[in-house]
């Protein structure tokens, strides 16, 4: 399995999601401004590969803050916080990487500030490691929904390049490949960047698992040949009433799905659920630069100077899926509020496979 990012000796080096598959290359990033860039120049992608990388950039940003005093530690904390803030709005990873370390922090304060700095650089680490088991809980949980045989479509990236590894979406397929059973996926290429085909191709092939590619178009028609079992896509952000926020087509690929009765499951560690929000109406949708859309690798194929909209995610309505699979068990879109509700009864709710 490949490994995305990783945190040594202070420094932050992430695989360089551009250049793949032609080049497997690292990025050192001793700073957090150029993890920041990393975020915003897509070197690394995918919600909590981001959040992943924006705990590593506070960590490393901690280190620099000159100060013995706790309050002067926190300001120089928050233009780091900000800056990756102002990265990538729609997933809701670095919120919950930067509200965590606040949070971590005021529960901490008092103690010297060289050993708040080596926390947060411990606390890093365990994001990573955690993620990793998240992924494998997701795994379990969703494998139950794919039997052996099975033809199983997604869209864009949420593999273990967009994970700390094993991958949300991917997670069912690893854990359901490790049970025995026979599958087969589809991947949709994802247009503007192209996730599908540069990344969930290569790491699927990378590890064994039979991959087929198709354009975003093709998915329609494979759909109503009666050939796909079940989609399962990420999310970058999934909020209260069960709406989905995902790269851009996720929706349409939902709505095929619906349209030709075969399921459409989201996965989705807790860290991309935000409780706060109640409808996929008020998530903030990213929009990127022209150039993605009219250039293929360097190469300019659109007609110069016209208009481009890139829309790089859209939300899908919480009744277009049929589960969200997180690392607590999988649950109908209508019930994941209550994994915010301390004390309720998730057995009582949980949805099973049948058979
Ligand atoms: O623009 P990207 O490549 O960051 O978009 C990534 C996705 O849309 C993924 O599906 C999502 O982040 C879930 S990753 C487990």
């Amino acid at each position: 399995m490949v490994k995305t990012i990783e945190l040594v000796g202070g420094v932050v080096r992430m695989l360089d999601q551009t250049r793949l598959p032609r080049e497997v290359v690292y990025v050192e990033c001793r700073d957090y401004q150029k993890v920041a860039r990393g975020i915003r120049e897509l070197w690394i992608r995918g919600a909590p590969a981001i959040g992943i990388a924006a705990s590593m950039g506070i960590a490393v940003g901690a280190q620099a803050i000159k100060t013995g005093s706790f309050d002067e530690f926190m300001k120089g904390l928050e233009p780091v916080f900000q800056t990756l803030l102002a990265t990538r709005p729609t997933a809701v990873n670095i919120q919950w990487a930067v509200e965590r370390t606040r949070k971590l922090l005021a529960e901490r304060k008092g103690e010297p500030i060289d050993s708040l700095k080596d926390f947060l650089l411990e606390e890093a680490q365990r994001v990573l490691d955690g993620d990793i088991q998240i992924n494998r809980a997701i795994g379990r949980h969703g494998a139950q929904f794919i039997k052996d045989g099975d033809t199983i479509i997604t869209h864009c990236n949420a593999g273990s390049l967009a994970t700390g590894g094993y991958g949300t979406a991917t997670g069912p397929m690893r854990a359901a490949v490790e049970d025995g059973k026979k599958i087969h996926v589809y991947a949709d290429e994802t247009r503007p960047v192209l996730q599908g085909c540069r990344l969930t191709a290569w790491e699927l092939m990378e590890d064994g698992i039979p991959v087929t590619l198709i354009t975003d178009n093709t998915a329609g028609a494979i759909l109503r040949k009666g050939e796909i079992s079940l989609a399962i896509v990420g999310t970058d952000r999934t909020v209260a009433n069960g709406d989905v926020a995902n790269k851009i087509g996720t929706y349409s690929l939902a709505v095929l799905c619906r349209e030709n009765n075969v399921p459409f499951y989201v996965a989705a560690p807790l860290s991309s659920i935000d409780f706060s929000i109640p409808s996929g109406d008020l998530i903030p949708i990213e929009e990127r630069g022209p150039e993605e859309v009219t250039h293929v690798f360097g190469c300019h194929i659109a007609p110069e100077g016209v208009k481009v909209r890139n829309i790089a995610f859209d939300v899908t309505p919480a009744k277009y899926v049929t589960g969200i699979i997180t690392e607590k068990g999988v649950f109908r879109p209508e019930d994941i509020h209550r994994l915010n509700e301390p004390g309720a009864d998730l057995e009582a709710i949980m949805m099973k496979a049948k058979g």
